[in-house]
């Protein structure tokens, strides 16, 4: 199974990535592949809502703003599965996770039960390290994001400064039983 693991924030070395890691050990610990993908290194601007509000994403299916997002569009759904990390921006996620979800929602949720990312299992995780407040928003909107592309939330979890190490432990046990349980049938 070959997984991606979106880590979207500035900081490379902060809880996001440590996040991150955790989530690639346990994958890597039950024998799958997992890539870590730094988006803000990736050249992934926001959407430019093209002509009247809609470009080729509606018609292709494809993202007319040419940057980094082809080729991680590609890679996306090439996966099996996604794993998702965001730093809690103002009870959000990170600007560099709006403009990646944002244009892959346009490109897949504009087709449907067809959405190549229908079923794909997604784990998302939001790390607050500020005053804790805010991964339940966070984690509201991409749930919705989720459903939206079609794709099948593995779980959601949240972890700040203070559950950090307990945390990290859940992420790698969630990931490792991401890749070798799955979904029940
Ligand atoms: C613009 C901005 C807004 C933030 N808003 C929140 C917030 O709502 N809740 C919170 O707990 N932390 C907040 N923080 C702190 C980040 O969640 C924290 O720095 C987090 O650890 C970032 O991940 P990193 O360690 O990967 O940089 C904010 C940070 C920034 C830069």
């Amino acid at each position: 199974m070959k997984v991606i693991i979106v880590h979207s924030s500035p900081n490379t070395d902060g809880l996001t990535a440590a996040c991150a890691t955790a989530s690639q050990d346990g994958i890597s610990h039950a024998g799958h592949e997992a890539q870590i993908l730094v988006l803000n290194q990736m050249n992934i601007g926001l959407c430019q809502a093209c002509n009247d509000g809609w470009g080729t994403c509606r018609t292709l299916h494809t993202c007319q703003v040419e940057d980094g997002f082809q080729a991680l569009h590609q890679q996306t759904l090439q996966a099996d599965a996604l794993v998702l990390v965001t730093p809690v921006y103002w009870g959000e996620m990170s600007e560099s996770a709006k403009a990646f979800t944002d244009r892959l929602r346009r490109c897949e949720a504009t087709l449907g039960k067809e959405s190549r990312m229908a079923g794909k299992p997604i784990l998302l995780i939001a790390a607050a390290g500020g005053s804790g407040n805010g991964t339940v928003t966070c984690l509201l909107s991409l749930e919705r994001w989720a459903q939206h592309i079609q794709a099948r939330v593995f779980d959601l979890i949240t972890v700040n400064r203070w559950s950090r190490d307990y945390k990290l432990q859940t992420i790698q046990a969630a990931s490792h039983a991401l890749v070798a349980r799955g979904f029940p049938d």
